[in-house]
């Protein structure tokens, strides 16, 4: 096969991959684009195999079927809701994929012309080689620096999202910030040191993934559990880039335009969230997030004002709505409860009431949470409503459900400038005829902070396990 043939097929690869991510922007039609994307990659790694088996094709096919193995297995037994611990571990492992791949090309490189020409080498000796020119040289170590943060900064996040006791909460070390800067100082002179003189790059190489690779674990270290989704978005970000450096290592086409879209498309999502969370990329990493001092109590907010509902009650006011919107969040999820609410859905539908489901961008942990939780419960695509479409509706609407959300919900945010959720868009159930907001207390959400809702005129609160609560609403509407 000659490199035309082999950038051609590259070049097609790349389209479709652009098409394929195209395709997952909508839910009908992202089966079909992850399908599209699969089938380029198999197409680009198949190419690569055929030009390219200096190593011979038994070693590359052995870890092409290891890691499919792995892979499949991997895919068909996570939970869905562990589903933000995988893209960890695969975002971690293509960090780590890309830093070994950049290290062999330096040792390929710099062992093989030592070996020839004994220990006075100069650059002119490693022209030809992957480290010969300066390009090189700052790919590979761009590459053992992002790849290394990649890495470990994927596994804490994993760690985190396991709730493993050490990492549940955020660790703070003294001037935490003040050793991080110093580290990736530390890290670009490494780099720099690779670049400037590549003969000695092996061991500077090492050196530098060891520094990069606690840069790695004090990053995220400090950040909260619950902001992990920005932070897997970002190390995805990061992963993509480490695969494009190492592109440019090895000189591979393809892997240069794939890490990139990864980069670009990560730290979209990354911003997405950030802005429907009214926060900064910075605040994310660097700020510490939770209730302001001197803000107010749950005492103040809620005392003598709850007033609490049984499933009996809420079932005779949903006999005589005609409109009522499911607002989910991330107790939906805990609790497992999207088979009952579907079960709820369609015993509405069948008397004729028009139900869809409010969806918050950031409700939840994981971007499209709710969505995977309710399409795996075949709620149609249709009745899913996003926030800016469903909100100026709440006015007409009989009955509102909100199914284990808190924060997404929280008046506060457009209320009170000084709240930790203030400006942050919110679904405006409050406006609704009557909201119902199914959770087991009084206790906040992410945020931390009480929310006004919960005490409103309009509101009754249906205190008990989501699924739990949902199956018994359900059973007492067929009752009437
Ligand atoms: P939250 O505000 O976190 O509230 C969830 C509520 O679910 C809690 O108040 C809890 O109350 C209730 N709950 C827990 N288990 C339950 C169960 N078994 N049955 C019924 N209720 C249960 O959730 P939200 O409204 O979805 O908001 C998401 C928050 O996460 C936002 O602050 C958002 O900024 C943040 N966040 C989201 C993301 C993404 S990408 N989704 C990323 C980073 C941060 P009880 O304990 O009283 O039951």
């Amino acid at each position: 096969m000659s490199e035309s043939t082999l950038n051609l097929v590259y070049l097609a690869a790349s389209v479709l991959f652009i098409l394929g991510i195209k395709g997952m922007t909508h839910p009908k039609t992202a089966v079909g684009g992850n399908l599209i994307s699969g089938i380029a990659m198999l197409a680009a790694i198949a190419v690569t195999i055929i030009f390219g088996n200096a190593h011979g094709i038994a070693i590359v096919l052995a870890g092409l079927v290891t890691g499919t193995l792995i892979g499949a297995i991997l895919a068909v037994k996570v939970q869905m809701t562990r589903m933000p611990q995988m893209v960890a571990l695969l975002n971690g492992f293509g960090g780590a994929a890309s830093l070994l791949v950049a290290w062999s090309a330096l040792i390929e490189g710099v062992v093989d012309v030592t070996a020839a020409g004994g220990s006075g080498v100069a650059r002119a000796d490693l022209a030809g080689t992957a480290v010969g020119s300066i390009q090189m040289t700052v790919a590979t170590a761009a590459s053992g620096l992002i790849g290394a943060v990649t890495f470990w900064g994927s596994l804490v996040a994993f760690a985190k999202l396991e709730e493993i006791k050490q990492f549940r909460k955020p660790v703070y070390l003294p001037v935490h910030q003040l050793i991080n800067t110093a580290l990736l100082l530390l890290a670009l002179l490494l780099g720099a040191w690779i670049v400037w003189q590549p003969w000695h790059g092996v061991w500077v190489y090492f050196l530098l993934v060891v520094v990069a690779s606690v840069l790695g674990v004090t990053l995220v270290l400090p950040i909260g559990g619950a902001d992990m989704p920005v932070v897997i978005a970002l190390l995805n970000s990061y992963s993509g880039l480490a695969a494009a450096a190492t592109g440019f290592v090895i000189n591979n086409n393809m892997l240069i335009i794939a890490g990139s879209l990864v980069g670009a498309s990560g730290i979209i999502l990354s911003e997405i969230m950030c802005r429907a969370m009214n926060r900064s990329l910075a605040n994310v990493l660097f700020g510490r997030f939770g209730p302001a001092a001197g803000g107010p109590s749950a005492d103040d907010v809620y005392g003598g004002r709850v007033k609490s509902t049984t499933p009996e009650e809420v079932a005779m006011l949903l006999e005589g709505a005609r409109r009522v919107v499911i607002v989910p969040g991330y107790g939906m999820a805990v609790a497992q409860a999207q088979y009952a609410i579907r079960d709820l859905y369609n015993d509405l539908e069948n008397r004729g009431t028009t139900v869809e489901f409010g969806i918050h961008p950031v409700a939840g942990r994981m971007p499209g949470h709710m969505n995977v939780l309710l399409a795996e419960v075949n709620i149609p695509y249709d009745r899913l409503k996003e926030m800016d479409e469903i909100n100026s509706s709440f006015e007409q609407t009989d009955v509102v459900i909100v199914l284990g959300a808190n924060d997404v919900v929280n008046p506060e945010a457009r209320h009170n400038p000084n709240s930790p959720i203030a400006g942050m868009p919110i679904l405006d159930v409050d406006k609704a005829r009557t909201v119902v907001v199914i959770k087991r207390s009084l206790s906040p959400g992410f945020a931390g902070i009480p929310n006004p809702l919960f005490a409103m005129d309009n509101c009754l609160m249906l205190f008990g396990d989501g699924k739990k609560e949902v199956v018994a609403l359900t059973e007492a509407l067929k009752q009437q």
